[in-house]
């Protein structure tokens, strides 16, 4: 059959196993564990590995558009439903800061209501399906052995001596300083403290999955003009002041005390393995020939989204993790690969030492107000 579209067809023979990566990925695996484990000893609780501090939690609507071309009627979107959505709002670090260190934010979206067969054993059963973002296109470390690098060199950090008050400042800074620390990135550190409104920031996968019978990257960006007007914008300086350690915190609840705000979310799909590598999550998508195509809308009303019962459930009793999916959304490329054991990892360790059970919610009813 000849092809009609531009969009490079899914088949498993796109992933391809890295040398020595499975050894790779365990170093990485246990390196972020070790510094897990001298988290937990500072807090005497234990938190993400990554993405420990939680900004907001809100839950919405997520709502897959009717009519959809057939390249993007997949997976999920391959019917027009509405499903209720848990958000969660963090930054990057695996350590608590105050948010004027902030880094790189994140976005996970919990879709609850989704039928079929997921694709981790234990979880196969589940109703959910979860999509994990971060407010940059690309991850600057985009395969294992640089991202190995940059784990160590922040554990390195971590073992010099004044151990909690080190790591401390040194995982704060956050990716990018990480980065710019072993040589991967230039310093100006233009994405960290304090940052523009976390309300107006784009997400994106930065790394490719599986679009059912395609290959895409996927984001989500403000829609509706009250969080458009938000994108770059500044926050008051007053505010800042007011709370160093939380002003992002405030921002989301201010908003949404009386807003409602609509973001959408898109899918770039693959036309070219070449200039749009699976294997490699630091290359830029060309997206001036190849856009992001609008998929579906996520809606939130007003609502408290950081009251003490729903921050515990989103931090302690949820997890979050991207092969946590249909197989039509499992992620893909070595970057992806390492995240099965990293995040199965954390969450263990976490809901272990927290004496959790870790849940997966069959109804937006279970998200605490
Ligand atoms: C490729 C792009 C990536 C994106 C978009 C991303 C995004 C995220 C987000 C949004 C969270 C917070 C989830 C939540 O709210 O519970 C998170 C957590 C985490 N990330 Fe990533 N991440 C990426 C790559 C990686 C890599 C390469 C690793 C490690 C090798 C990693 C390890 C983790 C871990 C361990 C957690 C905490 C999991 C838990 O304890 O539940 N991530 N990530």
């Amino acid at each position: 059959m000849i092809q009609s579209n531009p969009y490079v067809p899914y088949s498993d023979s796109i992933e391809v196993i890295q040398p020595d990566e499975a050894q790779i990925s365990q170093r990485i695996v246990d390196s972020m564990a070790r510094v897990n484990r001298l988290m937990y000893e500072k807090y005497r609780h234990a938190i993400r590995d990554a993405h420990a501090k939680s900004h907001g939690i809100l839950k919405g609507e997520l709502q897959v558009y009717e009519n959809l071309p057939e390249h993007l009627a997949q997976g999920l979107f391959a019917t027009a439903k509405t499903y209720q959505v848990i958000v969660r709002f963090s930054t990057a670090q695996g350590s608590i800061n105050p948010d004027k260190m902030s880094a790189f934010r994140g976005m996970a979206i919990k879709v609850i209501g989704v039928e079929g067969e997921k694709l981790l054993p234990e979880l196969s059963d589940a109703l959910t399906q979860d999509f994990l973002m971060v407010n940059y296109p690309v991850i600057p470390t985009g395969t294992i052995r640089e991202y190995l690098k940059m784990q160590e060199a922040l554990e390195k950090q971590a073992d010099r001596g004044e151990l909690f008050q080190q790591i401390a400042q040194k995982a704060a800074v956050g990716v990018q300083n990480a980065l710019a620390a072993v040589g991967l990135a230039d310093d100006t550190n233009k994405l960290s403290a304090p940052g523009p409104h976390i309300l107006g920031d784009t997400y994106f996968s930065m790394a490719a999955l599986r679009f059912g019978d395609y290959i895409a990257k996927i984001n989500v960006k403000p829609l509706s003009e009250n969080v458009r007007e938000l994108a770059g914008r500044e926050i008051d300086k007053e505010l800042i002041e007011a709370d160093e350690n939380a002003f992002l915190t405030q921002v989301i609840q201010d908003f949404f005390k009386s807003g409602t705000a609509e973001y959408e979310m898109g899918a770039q799909l693959c036309t070219d393995l070449q200039s749009m590598p699976v294997e490699d999550g630091s290359v830029q998508w060309p997206d001036d020939k190849n856009p992001y195509q609008p998929v579906a809308r996520l809606t939130f009303g007003p609502q408290e989204t950081f009251s003490a019962a729903r921050r515990v459930y989103a931090d302690d009793v949820l997890s979050f993790n991207p092969f946590h999916c249909l197989p039509s959304h499992r992620p893909l490329g070595n970057i992806m690969r390492v995240r099965k054991l990293a995040y199965e990892t954390s969450s263990r360790y976490r809901h272990h030492m927290n004496a959790q059970v870790r849940v997966e919610p069959t109804s937006i009813d279970e998200l605490p107000d």
